[in-house]
């Protein structure tokens, strides 16, 4: 099946958002981000509410953030939302399942297939708490909307906000907790298993 427009839309706009940030930690990224090939998958389309909470969230943007959250929003009911956690695995709460999600663009199950590097947007709603968990590859999450308390590695626990960048070294403790508005994200994984699902505790 050939790429649609609306597809490459998408595709620019999370490849441009990466290449255009200044953070020194994104650079080692980008070649990764620049190199996405052409392979593309039909994924299809999944709904979650988490999805439905991004229009009210696009107001917590900022003028770097809107254009890609904007572009999110108009795409949000084609995409296939997903989570990495079922209620049996017992590792999140049912606040987090309830409103979480994530919609990949960029990774090694497409919809456009890179095995260097993976980026979509998370979706977490309010008052949710992410628990500890880490894996192989490093992340950075570039916060689009909202803020939360990060706790990563050894550091103190620190709030981010809209446009901050935040890095996760590999194999490094993470989690963190929203406050009373949704968080949106931008996250980049390479270098590890890019669909490895984290380990908690
Ligand atoms: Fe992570």
């Amino acid at each position: 099946m050939s790429v649609q427009i609306a597809d490459l839309e998408l595709l620019n706009a999370v490849r441009d958002f990466g290449l255009m940030q200044t953070h020194p930690v994104v650079d080692k990224f980008k070649p990764a981000i620049d190199d996405w090939g052409n392979d593309w998958i039909d994924v299809g389309q999944a709904y979650l509410p988490a999805a439905n909470l991004l229009d009210d969230a696009i107001v917590n943007g900022n003028p770097q953030t809107r254009d890609l959250l904007e572009t999110f929003a108009r795409h949000k009911d084609r995409l296939y939302w997903e989570q990495s956690y079922k209620k049996e695995d017992d590792v999140v709460s049912d606040a987090m399942l309830a409103a979480y999600g994530f919609a990949e663009i960029i990774g090694k199950q497409g919809p456009f297939v890179s095995e260097r590097i993976r980026a979509g947007i998370g979706i977490y709603g309010p008052d949710i708490v992410y628990p500890r968990h880490q894996h192989q590859a490093e992340e950075i999450y570039i916060i689009l909307a909202g803020s939360a308390k990060f706790k990563i590695g050894a550091a103190e626990e620190a709030k981010r906000s809209t446009g901050d960048v935040v890095y996760v070294e590999s194999n490094t403790p993470h989690g963190f907790r929203t406050n009373d508005q949704s968080l949106v994200i931008y996250y980049l994984w390479q270098a590890g298993d890019l669909r490895q699902i984290s380990s908690f505790g």
